[in-house]
């Protein structure tokens, strides 16, 4: 008994710091996101529209920010299926979109960069 605790203790332990790993590595990825876009308590719509809580809404919801009618149309809701396939080739999945990113072809920096922002609730307070 004691020894399946101690392993359900490591894979806890282990598991919750990879995690903080991934967002870390996320929050330095974002800096190529920071010019056009805001995160956090005093996050503004700027170039594109804030990211917070961002996935589980709808994309082109945002109250505030002026999206292109293809993000309003897109119907997407945001997971992590649908985040990590715009964000690989944003023209593809949303043709006519107004974000102008090439892409993040690498599916590892994708799921640091979702890591990074799902500490972010929709208030833009970082969960601990
Ligand atoms: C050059 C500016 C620019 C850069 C760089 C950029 N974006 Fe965007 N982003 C936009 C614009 C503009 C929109 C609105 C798109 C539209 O309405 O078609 C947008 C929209 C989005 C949306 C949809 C949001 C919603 O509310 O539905 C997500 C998600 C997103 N960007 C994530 C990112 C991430 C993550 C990065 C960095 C890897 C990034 N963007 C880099 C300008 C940018």
């Amino acid at each position: 008994m004691k020894r399946i605790l101690l392993a359900a203790a490591l894979a806890a332990c282990c598991l919750s710091s990879a995690r903080a790993q991934d967002a870390a590595a996320g929050e330095k990825l974002f800096a190529q996101c920071r010019a056009c876009h805001q995160v956090g308590e005093t996050a503004k719509n700027t170039v594109g529209p804030i990211l917070n809580g961002m996935i589980g809404r709808q994309a082109g919801t945002l109250d505030g920010y002026s999206y292109s009618a293809a993000m309003k149309a897109s119907g997407i809701s945001w997971s992590d299926e649908t985040f990590s396939e715009y964000i690989r080739d944003p023209k593809a999945k949303v043709p006519g979109t107004k974000m102008i990113y090439p892409g993040l072809k690498d599916a590892a920096k994708v799921a640091d960069l979702i890591a990074y922002l799902k500490q972010f609730g929709g208030d833009g307070k970082k969960a601990p």
